[in-house]
């Protein structure tokens, strides 16, 4: 297994290296019918797009998108979309100095220990900039979900050791974009920020957590067994690269809490028989319960620091210290946010189509 596809019903395979010529996308499964224009693709992918702020790499790239196939007079006929980025502004010689040192923290010795071979421009397929293809593709999924009365929704809970406090849905919804790190919570973010550049003058760098919340997920999404909601979300979440935790609802803590305070109870709302709490992070039994999906990753310090290092320079096979210069996100959460969301609205339109409940193969 290759390992560059996800999803089964609706399932992206997505292309590219950080300094090839182009990154992208091809996504299979999307019914025919669904309006579908370069604009729907583009607002998503210019959130994800690098060089906007401090917190960013200064990498300056438009990240323009192109449709290459399956649609038609700006409706989906079907048949796979594939969606393409041109790299503009790549500067590969910056890497040269590292072509066999591998950097500590990144995928480069592995990927060098599995093929022999590794593209070290950029890191390659490794590079962030892979997750163009996962953000174009969950542009397709967002607008199939919206239709459908389903909204995803990402926000930075904790930067450097700085927390968010608590918000509602509509505080989060409406604050998140309103500042660099993406935090909602506007006094923490102000900390978060200080927390950055302080990384950054360091020659450092620092993780978080990102949190994602699907509100309007019905009832009855995800298998028993193999298949379950929360395995199918903690696969994509972790094969975004950095993320080294994931948790569903309580996550961790529940494993300091008693049974009485975990469950949550269920009640009689209206009528209608519901959890009267959300522990569970709206799956219990890999099945989706009709309470907002919440999911909380953690996403580790950027890698590539310009502190030195211990490393091995492979083709002369002697120890030495590195420093890593160039161009990287001093953190990334803030980054992730789009991509996480990204991610979630995959899973849950594969596994509403999965259900009968999108298409499968027509809207109209
Ligand atoms: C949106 C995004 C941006 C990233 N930016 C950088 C970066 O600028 N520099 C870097 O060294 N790693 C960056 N990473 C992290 C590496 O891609 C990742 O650490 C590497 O692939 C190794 O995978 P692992 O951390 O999951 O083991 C980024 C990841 C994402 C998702």
């Amino acid at each position: 297994m290759p390992g560059n596809s996800f999803g089964h019903s609706f399932r992206i395979t997505t292309w590219g290296e950080s300094h090839g010529k182009a990154l992208g996308v091809v996504v299979d499964g999307i019914p025919a019918g669904l309006e579908l224009s370069e604009e729907d693709i583009q607002k998503d992918l210019d959130r994800r797009r690098p060089g906007q702020s401090e917190v960013s790499t200064p990498r300056s790239e438009s990240d323009s998108v192109e449709i290459l196939s399956g649609v038609i007079d700006g409706i989906t006929t079907g048949m796979p979309v594939s969606m393409m980025v041109w790299n503009k502004n790549a500067k590969s010689s910056a890497y040269d100095y590292i072509k066999n040192i591998p950097r500590p923290g990144h995928a480069d010795f592995a990927y060098t220990e599995k093929y022999g071979i590794r593209d070290h421009r950029g890191g390659g397929r490794s590079s962030g900039r892979e997750t163009i293809g996962r953000v174009a593709g969950g542009a397709v999924a967002r607008k199939l979900l919206s239709q459908k009365g389903i909204e995803v929704f990402a926000h930075v809970t904790e930067l450097g050791g700085v927390k968010a406090k608590p918000l509602s849905f509509e505080e989060i919804r409406s604050n998140v974009d309103s500042n660099v790190v993406r935090c909602a919570d506007p006094e923490a973010a102000e900390k978060m920020l200080e927390q950055v550049n302080k990384a950054r003058f360091e020659g450092d760098s620092i993780g978080g957590i990102v949190e994602i919340i699907a509100t309007g997920v019905p009832a009855g999404l995800g298998e028993p067994v193999f298949g379950k909601l929360d395995a199918d979300i903690a696969c994509a979440m972790m094969g975004i690269g950095a993320v080294k935790g994931v948790e569903i609802g309580a996550g961790f803590e529940c494993a300091g809490m008693k049974g009485s305070q975990m469950n949550d109870p269920i009640i009689l709302n209206n009528g209608k028989v519901t959890p009267a709490n959300n522990n569970a992070g709206g799956i219990t039994g890999g099945i989706s319960t009709g309470m907002p999906v919440i999911c909380r990753i953690a996403v580790k310090p950027t890698p590539s620091i310009s502190k030195s290092q211990k490393s091995v320079d492979m083709a002369e096979m002697k120890e030495i210290d590195v420093e890593i210069h160039g161009r990287h996100d001093p953190t990334i959460p803030p980054r992730m946010v789009p991509v996480a969301e990204s991610m979630m609205a995959l899973v849950l339109t594969d596994h509403m189509i999965r259900s009968g409940r999108i298409g499968p193969d027509s809207l109209l």
